[in-house]
């Protein structure tokens, strides 16, 4: 049995969905732990482009059962378009997708209620998913879930209420009358078509770890989106980071044997909030557009900048990365030099840790190392030994700044433009 969580190492977009698809091959479970669908995970193969928003990437890997856990929140009219998009491109999903009665949902009104606060003063660049309001509704223990939906009585009686004490706010933007009819109505439309996917999936995973499977937890969004250790309040409303794909699918540590970090060769973000490597000159333009860095779910250009080493061993520290997975190194070909922050300049201080304060993170200085670019076709390369020795060297100034080791390397979007660099790693496909 071998079990992996999977988990980005900046601010979302780093190529999980590749790396998922990739090491898929191998695993016999594909679990979603959080999040919802305001994750874009792009998956290209045989000439076939795919983008996931809810199911988890494994779904293309023939064979394999996903599991959306209990830590997702879950849009039931979103999901119905994902499972009938993924049947119309023929993928099976029926009998492989399972999806946990105790996962939160996001109804009509979340979306609202996102749209509400993104067009106020604390505005900060949400998918517009509802996310936010769901997962408060959650914690402040008014949440429905997948449980209740399936009840026609119990969820009607919690719409009701959820519409009732949001009405002040609410009735801004909306009609309460027409809000309530679209609620009920989607959902007596939409229950029959998802009870087959609804069960208890922490008991699935639990017996798939007793029969000795292998199992990958696929992460959404990125450690520097992550509510407790992001940019807070410019973070997403769930907890991304590798300790919560426990509590998020309803398993215990003892189980986990690895975690993988996903990092981008230089970094991006999308929405609000600190981006101390920000570019705002040509080679941010050029990464744009040589990266193709354009959001997978809402289409927005990506911010862009070098990579920022504090960032990335903020990650590695709280996730507790065993290894690395590193992606689109292919686009940096042709930038020299290459920069790397290393440190933070704040307050006459040099920071190598990642602050906390908001107003640090913001007028944070990046100091950078200069490294040579390097030349030549890199596209196709498989093998670390014909990377350019420039190349080479880019890959060890990162782990010796991260301080993690570089496991694999994303040479492409496809699964075959990939470099496994050490022989012995348990989940080579
Ligand atoms: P995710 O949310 O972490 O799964 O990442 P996204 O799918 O949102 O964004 C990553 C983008 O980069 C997608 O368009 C991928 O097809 C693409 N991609 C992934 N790995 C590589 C790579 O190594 N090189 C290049 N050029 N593109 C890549
Ligand atoms: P994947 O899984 C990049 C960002 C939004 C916004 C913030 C809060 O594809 O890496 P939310 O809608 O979650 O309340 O928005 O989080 N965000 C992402 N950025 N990749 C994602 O997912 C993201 N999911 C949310 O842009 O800044
Ligand atoms: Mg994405």
């Amino acid at each position: 049995m071998a079990t992996m969580i999977v988990v980005g190492a900046q601010w979302g977009d780093e190529g999980k969905g590749k790396i998922i698809h990739l090491l898929g091959k191998r695993a016999d479970y594909i679990v979603r732990y959080q999040g919802g669908n305001n994750a874009g995970h792009t998956v290209v193969f045989d000439n076939k482009h795919f983008v996931l928003h809810q199911i988890p990437s494994g779904i293309l890997q023939p064979a394999k059962k996903c599991l959306i856990a209990n830590g997702v929140v879950l849009d039931p009219t979103s999901l119905r378009e994902e499972i009938t998009f993924l049947e119309s491109r023929g993928i099976r999903v029926r009998g492989r997708l399972f999806i946990s009665e105790w996962a939160h949902l996001i109804l009509p009104y979340h979306k609202y209620l996102d749209a509400l606060r993104e067009s106020g003063e604390g505005k900060i660049g949400t998918t517009k998913r509802g996310i936010g309001p769901a997962y408060s509704d959650k914690v402040g223990r008014v949440g429905i879930r997948m449980a209740d939906f399936m009840e026609p009585q119990t969820f009607q009686r919690l719409v009701e209420k959820n519409l009732e004490e949001k009405a002040p706010l609410l009735k801004q933007i909306v009609s309460l009358k027409k809000l309530r009819q679209e609620t009920l109505s989607t959902a007596n439309r939409l229950r029959s078509f998802l009870a087959p996917f609804v069960t208890d999936t922490s008991l699935i995973l639990t017996e798939a770890l007793h029969k000795g499977k292998d199992v990958l937890f696929e992460g959404a969004q990125g450690t520097l989106l992550d509510v407790d250790y992001g940019t807070y309040p410019y973070v997403t409303s769930s907890n991304p980071i590798a300790g919560a794909a426990c509590v998020g699918s309803g398993i215990g540590p003892s189980a986990i044997d690895e975690v993988l970090g996903v990092v981008k060769a230089y970094t991006t973000r999308v929405g609000d909030g600190p981006f101390p490597t920000e570019l705002h000159d040509k080679t941010g333009e050029f990464l744009r557009s040589r990266g193709q860095e354009f959001g997978a779910t809402t289409g927005r250009p990506r911010r862009c900048g070098w990579f920022d080493g504090v960032v990335v061993r903020h990650a590695v520290r709280v996730n507790g990365f065993c290894r690395m997975a590193l992606t689109k190194l292919d686009v940096l070909e042709g930038i020299d030099p290459i920069r790397v922050c290393v440190a933070y300049r704040y307050a006459g201080k040099t920071l190598r840790h990642f602050p906390a304060s908001r107003v640090a993170q913001e007028k944070s200085v990046p100091v950078y190392k200069e490294l040579p670019g390097f030349h030549g076709p890199v596209k196709g390369i498989t093998r670390y030994e014909n990377l350019p020795l420039l190349a080479k060297k880019y890959v060890s100034f990162l782990e010796r700044e991260m301080g993690a080791p570089i496991t694999l390397i994303s040479m492409g979007r496809s699964r075959d433009e990939t470099i496994f660099r050490d022989k012995k790693f348990r989940w080579r496909p």
